[in-house]
């Protein structure tokens, strides 16, 4: 069964909490989720596996710890979690990245998939979804499906609101996938925004509407 990690650490609430306010711009919406997507990458690469390596300081020669074999690929879900690139980047400079086109149409709320292009060596990587709105789970699940059909070693799901639906729906549907999230919140509306959320994550990155 997934393990489901809420990254609650104070900064983060703290950014978290400016981010729902209405009167947040776009332009500090931005750069807030830049920082908490580093910050809960923070903790998503907790597991990360190390080999040895021999290193000559300049005092003795001994053996220290890398990270090990191709290591990382991040799949943001396009639109809204192009938002969360950078910040992760900034903890992880040489992952690479490949990129999943969904939206949710506004009748079905189903996910339309548009787009698709992964690393190449992805068989070789952990890769780590990103999306900061995880509402009904389909975006999130549809997204994971596709990833799988490429075999790679490891899959995390990492965003930063979840509803109680969302959740439930991905670990169902993906029970080998971690879950990382900042907040757990109440419930979806009638229209499958979370409750009470922060609103269009994709038009409040971006400045849309
Ligand atoms: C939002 C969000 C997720 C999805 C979550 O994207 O970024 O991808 O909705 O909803 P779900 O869990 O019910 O699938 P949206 O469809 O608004 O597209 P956008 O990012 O291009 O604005
Ligand atoms: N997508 C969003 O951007 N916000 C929500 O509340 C739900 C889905």
């Amino acid at each position: 069964m997934s393990n489901v990690t809420i990254t609650n650490h104070p900064l983060i609430q703290h950014k978290l909490t400016i981010m729902r306010n209405k009167n947040t711009g776009s332009k500090e919406f931005r750069q807030l989720v830049g920082e908490i997507a580093m910050l809960m990458c923070y903790e998503a690469t907790r597991d990360l596996p190390l080999q040895p390596v021999t290193v000559e300081t300049p005092l003795v020669t001994a053996e220290f710890n890398t990270l090990a074999g191709k290591k990382l690929a991040f799949v943001p879900i396009l639109r809204a979690g192009l938002g969360m690139v950078d910040g992760v980047l900034q903890l992880v400079p040489s992952a690479r990245v490949g990129h999943i086109g969904l939206y949710r149409d506004p009748e079905t709320l189903k996910p339309v998939e548009y787009y698709c292009k992964l690393p190449g060596d992805i068989s070789e990587r952990e890769v780590i979804v990103l999306d900061p709105m995880l509402a009904t789970g389909g975006s999130a699940i549809d997204a994971i499906s596709l990833i799988k059909q490429r075999s790679p070693k490891s899959i995390k799901f990492m965003g930063i609101i979840a509803a109680p639906e969302g959740l439930e729906a991905l670990k169902a549907a993906h029970p080998d996938v971690d879950i990382y999230c900042a907040a757990l919140d109440e419930k979806l509306n009638d229209h499958g925004y979370i409750v009470p959320g922060l609103g269009d994550a994709g038009d409040r990155i971006f400045g849309t509407k």
